[in-house]
């Protein structure tokens, strides 16, 4: 692997970073690792005995809630000879046990149970052969998060800026929570970068979004919601911001000057629904339905949760050229039901139209380079105004379609992927769980 300072350069990056196993291996223990990673929401495990299946990078982990209602997030390998121990996505179960050879653990991780315990010898506890677990977790309104960095900051520490974005998020929802609900899946032949890139790029939706741009105009004409990336977007008072630590900022919602319920597309039922709220909610109607669309901001949390419109999207790398991409419905807790249909229906809108333009360009940058004589990708939109785009804050500020989110997630990348982590592992009982929010 060259230098990595060479390799992220404050114009430019090299790209190797994008297409060189070492890199990728590296990152998988230092970035995917050594930093705090999303791996859950607590309204998925809402129950005793509720556990769901997610990854740490290439880790993959059940994330369990005990029959006390602690939260675990276990290797999903077996202590015998490491064969997957949950196959399921989700559920509800006291024990797991492998299929191998009938090890069975409880959802605390423990070894409880092992067949024919004979002819072990005389120093083999069952205490030492649990499974083994992600020693700290974290959570902020909900949000799961892990890291096997002992040294890495506080989760509020490491959030920074971005917590009060996320509660921001949260609080469209009456009651102050959120509910995830259940996911759309995709894969692409591409770097995991590529959708960190993209997260902060206002500059593609123009241009690699112009059929849906086109089709929105046609179909519904006026300032309905994209209307804003028709032309000229940094116009329109969007901007980006670097918030630190790698999280980044899309801010569309100056963007649209009125409601956003009113510059939605059309949705099946749409009419319905709305009818049933203005009649039960009679004056408060206009305020319930702006729950519905989404909320117009685009916070990415690094290295893998990009909060967007109603949804999260999870970014899952695979190996250095194929990443997963999770899109997961958000409902908001305590609003009425048809509030929740209409933001599933409006969910099947953009992410669901809009994100396989994203991925096929994802697949043609990682086309592009393969190419080895032709090294650097430009990230210099913006770069001569960052000095003065710095709020009293000290988040970065600047329009749209400017690269300084990019240039930003890359520096702390770098620093993430020079730093000396030391990544450990805990037994049953050893983990912390700090509550950020
Ligand atoms: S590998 Fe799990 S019991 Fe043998
Ligand atoms: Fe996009």
């Amino acid at each position: 692997m060259n230098a990595l300072d060479t390799l992220v350069q404050p114009d430019r990056v090299h790209r190797s970073i994008y297409t060189d196993a070492d890199v990728f291996n590296a990152e998988m223990s230092k970035v995917f690792g050594g930093a705090w990673v999303y791996l859950a929401h607590e309204s998925q495990l809402p129950d005793p005995n509720d556990f769901l299946t997610s990854r740490m990078g290439l880790r993959p982990l059940i994330i369990t809630r005990d029959s006390d209602g602690g939260l675990h997030a276990l290797f999903n390998r077996c202590a015998h000879r490491a064969s997957i121990v949950c196959q399921a996505e989700c559920g509800s179960a006291r024990r797991f046990q492998c299929s191998y050879h009938g090890w069975t653990y409880s959802n605390r991780g423990d070894l409880v149970n092992m067949p024919y315990p004979e002819g072990y010898p005389a120093d083999f506890h069952k205490a030492d052969h649990g499974l083994a677990q992600v020693p700290r977790l974290g959570t902020y309104r909900g949000l799961i998060f892990g890291t096997l960095n002992l040294e890495a900051p506080s989760l509020a520490e490491w959030l920074g800026p971005a917590g009060p974005l996320i509660d921001g998020f949260v609080d469209r929802s009456p009651s102050g929570r959120i509910e995830v609900r259940n996911c759309q899946r995709m894969i692409y032949r591409g770097n995991w970068k590529l959708a960190w890139d993209n997260a902060g790029d206002g500059l593609h939706p123009t241009f690699a979004h112009r059929s849906f741009l086109i089709l929105n105009e046609r179909q519904h004409g006026g300032a309905r919601s994209l209307s804003q990336f028709k032309a000229s977007p940094d116009d329109t008072g969007m901007y980006g911001a670097d918030l630190g630590n790698g999280h980044m900022f899309v801010d569309q919602r100056p963007g649209l000057h009125q409601s956003f319920w009113e510059t939605q597309r059309p949705v099946p039922g749409r009419e319905w629904y709305a009818e049933q709220i203005e009649q039960s909610c009679g004056d408060g109607a206009a305020d319930v339905l702006e729950m519905a669309p989404g909320s117009m901001i685009n916070l990415s949390i690094f290295p893998n949760l990009l909060i967007k419109g109603n949804h999260f999207e999870t970014v899952d790398p695979v190996t250095v050229a194929e990443t997963r991409l999770h899109t997961w419905m958000v409902a908001a807790d305590g609003a009425p039901d048809e509030v929740n249909v209409l933001r599933m229906r409006i969910a099947e809108d953009f992410p669901s139209l809009g994100n396989p333009d994203d991925l096929e360009l994802f697949e043609r940058c990682q086309e592009g380079l393969a190419i080895a004589e032709v090294e650097w990708v430009d990230m210099s939109k913006g770069l001569d105004h960052e000095a003065e785009e710095v709020d009293a804050d000290g988040v970065a500020r600047a329009p749209v379609t400017y690269e300084g989110p990019m240039r930003g997630y890359l520096r702390a990348w770098l620093e993430l992927m020079s730093s000396d982590v030391k990544l450990t592992t805990a037994a049953a009982g050893e983990v912390t769980c700090e509550v950020a929010a």
